[in-house]
């Protein structure tokens, strides 16, 4: 009997442990088999508590009397299926008469305290069917990519959304993109996922880093060009102009209109040319861009507008062309100059990590998600790469790319190397690797300020 019970302590303090140091090894082992439990049990119960069950149909109850049976209970939604998956469980619900998407949406909270879960969040799948994910434990407090993402040409799964789910960045979906937050809040890491996620696709890269170089040269070997000041930066853009008007013509070329050729099969874009003719996507990095639009004089204003406008130019064309851009910044409002609302306007995808005030959540936020600027500004500072992600559609998420290091990078971008490819235009721009062991420390640059 003693035996028994020290068996049983030692087991509770095994499992209670785990669930405290090890929350997803927990849930794959215990809780997501007590959690079913608990769901399938309290399922009932709570949906009537949440108010979430509607009157028996009229022909029921008429029955019932007729036949002077006890009157039906009220019904809750019906289960579709419940699915276990790596971090909760995902619920598939058939609405009831009389139900929508918005009760189940706005009873989320009182979900999940009822089955104790850690978060619940639903979304219509078509009419009349809800799909209620619920996570068991914070899945972003450390985070594990699962093993098997969907793979696909052009989309990187660089963080895990609050959900569970994997949050991919689709550049043919979403051609360019736009990450804001303050100093130290997780920019860079997220962009190193990109790279890291990128390098084994066929994908030029290119990058514009004006921190001399600190986070992205590391990763030169995978790197078609690479700018570290504002004036290389200049020349690398309009070079990538050329190279976009060069694309163009090549698609014109490739068209070919005659009466006979169905309109499903013109070219408007690269991803219409057969793949011997295709040119590489390029993706363009920029990291802290506000550096691009800072000047001290009228030489370094002209240089300013030189790079705004390719960037504007290749926001509004480069798509067809397979340019896109990913650019990162502490604040990027109309502060920083002329052209920077028009170029913001074409950055379609949205993240923004940890922000300081609510003026700089609303540079990412304020045009296309009003309530994801609430979301921004509450992201404590100590969970850094934490970051709300939105699109165009007014959707948001909470999402934390995994902490990839800059050695874990460098040691991807290494091994897939032999991947870079070698654009004409940009050729000058490439960086050898040995001249970055050996160069000279720059001479120290007067640090640009706001004219
Ligand atoms: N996803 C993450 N998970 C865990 N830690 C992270 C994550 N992202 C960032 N960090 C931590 O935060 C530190 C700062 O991150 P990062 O360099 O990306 O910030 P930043 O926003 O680029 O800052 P700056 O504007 O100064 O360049 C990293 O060194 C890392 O320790
Ligand atoms: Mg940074």
């Amino acid at each position: 009997m003693t035996a028994f019970t020290v068996t049983l302590v030692l087991v509770a303090a095994a499992v209670g442990l785990l669930r405290w140091r090890r929350p997803a090894w927990y849930w794959l082992t215990f809780g997501v088999t007590l959690a079913v439990v608990r769901v399938l049990v309290r399922y009932g119960s709570v949906m009537e508590a949440c108010g979430l069950t509607v009157p028996p149909a009229r022909w029921r109850l008429a029955l019932a009397r007729a036949i002077n049976r006890p009157l039906p209970e009220s019904r809750s939604p019906r289960i579709l299926r419940l699915r276990p998956t790596r971090t909760g469980l995902v619920l598939r619900l058939k609405l009831r008469p009389g139900q929508d998407a918005f009760d189940i949406a706005a009873a989320s909270d009182r979900l999940r305290h009822s089955f104790s879960m850690y978060g619940v969040a639903s979304r219509e799948l078509r009419s009349g069917v809800v799909e209620v994910r619920m996570t068991g434990y914070d899945v972003l407090k450390r985070v594990q990519m699962p093993g098997e993402t969907d793979p696909r040409p052009m989309r990187v799964p660089v963080a895990l959304r609050q959900d569970g789910s994997v949050h991919y960045r689709d550049y043919r979906a979403i051609p360019h993109a736009l990450t804001l937050g303050a100093t130290e809040s997780g920019k860079s890491v997220y962009q190193r996922n990109l790279v890291a996620g990128l390098a084994p696709m066929d994908v030029a890269l290119v990058g514009i880093d004006c921190k001399q170089g600190v986070e992205l040269f590391p990763l030169a070997r995978r790197f078609s060009a690479l700018a570290d000041d504002p004036d290389t930066a200049a020349e690398v853009l309009d070079a990538l102009v050329v190279r976009m008007e060069r694309n163009y013509q090549l698609i014109r070329a490739q068209q070919r209109i005659t009466a006979d050729v169905p309109d499903a099969e013109i070219a408007a874009d690269i991803w219409d040319l057969t793949a011997d003719l295709r040119p590489v996507p390029v993706v363009v990095l920029v990291d802290e861009v506000a550096e691009l639009a800072l000047y001290a004089n009228k030489e370094e204003e002209r240089r300013r507008d030189r790079i705004i406008t390719s960037l504007v130019r290749l926001a509004q064309l480069g798509r067809a062309a397979g340019i896109y851009l990913e650019i990162c910044g502490q604040r990027f409002g109309s502060e920083l100059g002329k052209g920077i609302t028009m170029l913001r306007a074409q950055l379609t995808g949205r993240t923004a990590h940890r922000v300081n005030d609510e003026t700089s959540a609303n540079m990412a936020f304020g045009d296309i998600a009003p309530d994801a600027v609430l979301a921004a500004i509450q992201i404590p500072a100590e969970t850094r790469g934490l970051a709300i992600a939105g699109d165009s559609s007014g959707g948001w998420h909470r999402i934390r790319a995994p902490h990839t290091s800059l050695r874990q990078a460098v040691n991807i971008c290494n091994r897939h190397a032999h991947r870079t490819p070698d654009l004409p235009e940009l050729a000058p721009y490439r960086h050898a690797l040995s001249t970055l062991a050996d160069a000279p420390l720059p001479p120290a640059k007067p640090s640009p300020a706001t004219a």
